[in-house]
Formats: structure tokens, C-alpha cells, sequence
């Protein structure tokens, strides 16, 4: 039985390496590309995690390992103290209720020939046990109340609605089964800025209301700030830095998260001022082939003869103290202030 204390969710060594065939009849294994590689971390009740880094870095593949949508190559994932990769069957079943998703396009996650009562209803479809049959029209249009829509919406169809209230159809659904842990896989980011903020929200009045603990994914520091209590900053499938939004916003210590953070739009014009501009040369290496040591050395202005060959590991580094001293996955760490939004 869990702690009350424990983490809803440990997440320990993830690792998802995708086959890399060559050969349309006789397909051959060349190779393999590593989405997802040694991530950990833990996530407590009402608590939200932000997941930031680049297309590819391998955020989506992080949340369908985490709503068990793909299985991990390596590593464990607890709920509430159990080993969900290894559950199948009914025992996942049971699990899979307490970690919802709420997907990236609203325009494409809801299925257009279904009305918006069948679409938040469908979780009730798989685990009737969460809603008598009876019961499941009052329990959608509460559904599409707290969200923020009209009960009488039930009948309508997706294409009926602007994306950010489809997005709140989507989160409607994710909410269905009242789930303890919801993985946002950028929620946003097909949304308006206007919207943006709206939704982003909701989420967070809905966290208050219901204690949901929150994987919130995004690829701009920006989006999760106001969200995020702990923020991981992720480069070629793997956790560069991770703090208290504080720690990673205003004491970034890896050279990554400081590029990342240099391009984020100031609007203060004497800030803006004050800001040093981060390019990075290049482009985000393949994950079917990353470098040597440290993944982020071809890009680094830092990187040193030692990159090559050793991998940094995530850890608090000793030389450093006070806000700084939160971990980061670089051999030379160091605070970098002037690249603050
Ligand atoms: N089913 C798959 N088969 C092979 N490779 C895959 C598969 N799914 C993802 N990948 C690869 O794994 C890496 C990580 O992909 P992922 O979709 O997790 O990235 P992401 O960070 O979500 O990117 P984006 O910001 O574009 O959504 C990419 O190189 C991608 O091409
Ligand atoms: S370990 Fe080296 S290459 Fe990697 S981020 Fe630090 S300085 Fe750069
Ligand atoms: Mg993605």
C-alpha cells in the first residue's frame, strides 16, 4: 500500500528504443532509434512536471509510454508503488483509469462523425463501472460544465467548435474516469496565444478542484511556467536539467537549457536589453545515431575533450550552491544569468 507521501507516479531508467529496418519484403534490423533513454523522476499528488525540449527529443514518446500506449524497452514506471510495465489485462485496465491523456490537436484527437456526448463519454464505453448507464448523459453534460462548455452541447458535433474549445473537450474526456495523473502532450500548442492562457487555466482551476497531478508537455519554456512546479528540460531523449521552476528559469545551469531560455520573447524592452541572445549551431543530431559522451556536445559552446567520452549524469552538482545547486547533466555547470526571460 502507498505512502501518503509517496509519489503518485516514480518513473525510473525509462528507456524506448524504436527497431530501424531497411528492406520492404525482408526487413532487416539496422539499427535502433533511442526515443526515450534513462529518464527518471517522480511526480506527487497535485503536483505538475513540465516536460520542455525540441521536436524529436522524445516528449510524446515519454507520455504513451507513461498511459502504457507503448511499452518500454527498459526502466519501471510506478503508480502508487506498483510496477505498471509489467501488468497486462485487467490489472492494466484498472491502472490505465488513474493516468489519462489529454492529446496535442484538438482537431484531429476528436473523432469527427462522433457527437461531443459520445466523445466524453466513450472512457464510460471501456470501464462502464465508472458510470451506471443510466447515469452517464448527467454525468457528460457535468463533464462539459466544469470545463466550461454548455450542458446542452452534448449533441454537437467537433467541427461545431472553435480549438480551444475543443481542447476543453478533449480535457473533458481525459477527466471522465477522475483520474489521479493526467500527461498533457503539448495541450497548447496548436492554440491561439489568446486561448493558450484560457486553457492553460482551466487546467490549473481543475488541478485545485480535483488534486490531479499533471505531466505537462510543451517544446517552449514559456508555455510551462506558470504551471510547472518542477520543470525537466529534455535533449535527444534524455533529461538534461531538472529544478523548481525558480531553478530552471532564473539559475539554468546547462548550457541547453540556457540556449532554450535565450530565445524566449521578453517583452520588457530595458529586460530585453540586458538579454544575451543564445544561437545554437546546427541542427538536434538523430536519435539513431547520438554522439559520443554528452548528447549536446556537437552543439555546445562549452564542450571540452572530457564530453566526448563521459556522459555527464543528471546530478546536483557539488561545486555549485544555493538555487544553483539542482541537478543538471554537464561536467561544467555553471550558472548563466543574462540569458533570463
Ligand atoms: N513508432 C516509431 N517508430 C520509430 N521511430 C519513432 C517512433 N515514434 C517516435 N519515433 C522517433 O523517436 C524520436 C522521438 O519522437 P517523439 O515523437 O517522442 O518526439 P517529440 O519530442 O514528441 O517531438 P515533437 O515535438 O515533434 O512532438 C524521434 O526521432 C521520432 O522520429
Ligand atoms: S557536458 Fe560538455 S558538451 Fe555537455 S553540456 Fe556540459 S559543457 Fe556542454
Ligand atoms: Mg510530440
Amino acid at each position: 500500500m502507498a505512502e501518503p507521501d509517496e509519489p503518485v507516479l516514480e518513473v525510473r531508467d525509462l528507456a524506448k528504443l524504436y527497431p530501424l529496418t531497411q528492406g520492404v519484403v525482408v526487413k532487416r534490423r539496422i539499427g535502433a532509434v533511442r526515443a526515450v533513454d534513462t529518464v527518471s523522476f517522480a511526480l506527487r499528488r497535485g503536483e505538475t512536471l513540465g516536460i520542455v525540449g525540441e521536436s524529436g527529443c522524445g516528449k510524446s514518446t515519454v507520455a504513451k509510454l507513461l498511459v502504457s500506449l507503448e511499452r518500454p524497452t527498459a526502466g519501471t514506471i510506478h503508480y502508487r508503488g506498483e510496477d505498471i510495465t509489467r501488468l497486462s489485462g485487467r490489472a492494466l485496465r484498472a491502472v490505465r483509469r488513474n493516468i489519462q491523456m489529454v492529446f496535442q490537436d484538438p482537431y484531429t484527437s476528436l473523432n469527427p462523425r462522433m457527437t461531443v456526448g459520445d466523445i466524453i463519454g466513450e472512457p464510460f464505453e471501456i470501464h462502464p463501472e465508472a458510470a451506471p448507464k443510466g447515469d452517464r448523459r448527467r454525468a457528460v453534460q457535468e463533464l462539459l460544465e466544469v470545463v466550461g462548455l454548455s450542458p446542452e452541447h452534448l449533441n454537437r458535433y467537433p467541427h461545431q467548435f472553435s480549438g480551444g474549445q475543443r481542447q476543453r473537450i478533449g480535457i473533458a474526456r481525459g477527466l471522465a474516469l477522475r483520474p489521479e495523473v493526467i500527461v498533457a502532450d503539448e495541450p497548447v500548442s496548436a492554440l491561439d496565444v489568446s486561448v493558450q492562457a484560457q486553457v492553460v487555466n482551466l487546467m490549473e482551476r481543475l488541478q485545485d478542484e480535483f488534486g490531479l497531478a499533471y505531466v505537462f508537455i510543451a517544446h517552449d519554456l514559456s508555455v510551462v511556467r506558470h504551471i510547472a512546479d518542477r520543470v525537466a528540460v529534455m535533449y535527444l531523449g534524455r533529461f538534461a536539467e531538472t529544478g523548481t521552476g525558480p531553478e530552471i528559469y532564473d539559475h539554468p545551469t546547462h548550457p541547453y537549457t540556457q540556449a532554450l531560455l535565450s530565445a524566449v520573447p521578453v517583452p520588457d524592452p530595458v529586460a530585453r536589453t540586458r538579454r544575451t541572445r543564445i544561437l545554437l549551431p546546427g541542427d538536434v543530431p538523430s536519435p539513431a545515431n547520438p554522439p559520443s559522451g554528452c548528447r549536446f556536445r556537437t552543439r555546445c559552446w562549452k564542450a571540452q575533450e572530457r564530453c566526448a567520452t563521459e556522459t555527464p549524469v543528471l546530478a546536483v552538482p557539488t561545486d555549485l550552491a544555493g538555487p544553483a545547486a539542482h541537478a543538471s547533466a554537464c561536467h561544467f555547470a555553471e550558472e548563466r544569468t543574462e540569458v533570463r526571460a
